[in-house]
């Protein structure tokens, strides 16, 4: 995976009804923590990172790249939404195509913020490079995950076997473009 350079990076703040999205900064890095350690996070996604090796190895900002979004509930960072280029990626129909992930707080799922959150990345990545497909890979078990991608318009490409366990690829086609 790489980052969506040379989209131009950082965007304006994006508002929500209820959330902001943006660019990570310092302040976040104590939830990133939070984050990357949580077991419950990480139960479909390989396991967590341990929180000590966190603590040293992540930088002041962690995670600034073009496509990596923080999404923020009053100021304070409650999850992460990342588009990505699949440079590589064991289905042939990923590979060169942008590749949605999230991540959000335990204490921040059941209210609907990361569909939210996801929404209006995925309506930035319409406007930032248009007429491009977004996919989408996650395990068939995660189900929250799965609902969640239905409710973004990602519909099925095809499932494999891999990290010991049934993955699901989808796929949302390119918004149509805007008449001028
Ligand atoms: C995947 C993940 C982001 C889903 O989070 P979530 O909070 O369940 O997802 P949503 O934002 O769609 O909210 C879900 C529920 O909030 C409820 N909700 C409550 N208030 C709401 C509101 N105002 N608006 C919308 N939904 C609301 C809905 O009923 C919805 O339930 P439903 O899906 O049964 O309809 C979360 O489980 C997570 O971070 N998992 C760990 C990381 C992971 O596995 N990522 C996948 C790898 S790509």
């Amino acid at each position: 995976m790489s980052d969506l350079s040379p989209v131009a990076w950082p965007p304006a703040p994006i508002r929500t009804a209820r959330l902001v999205l943006r660019a990570s900064e310092a302040r976040d890095r104590a939830t990133f923590v939070d984050l990357l350690a949580s077991p419950e996070v990480h139960a479909y996604l390989g396991g967590p990172r341990r929180r000590d090796e966190l603590e040293r190895e992540l930088p002041e900002v962690p995670e600034r790249w073009p496509g990596s979004f923080v999404a923020a509930l009053d100021g304070a960072m409650i999850g992460q939404v990342l588009l990505r280029r699949a440079t590589e990626h064991r289905r042939p129909a990923a590979v060169g195509k942008a590749d949605l992930g999230y991540l959000f707080l335990p204490r921040a799922w059941g209210a609907g913020y990361a569909a939210e959150a996801c929404a209006a990345a995925l309506d930035w990545f319409d406007g930032a490079l248009p007429g491009e497909p977004v996919v989408l890979a996650t395990q068939s078990a995660n189900t929250a995950s799965m609902r969640l991608a239905a409710k973004l318009g990602f519909t099925e490409v095809e499932r494999f076997h891999a990290w010991d366990a049934e993955q699901w690829l989808g796929l949302r086609p390119p918004a149509p473009p805007v008449p001028s």
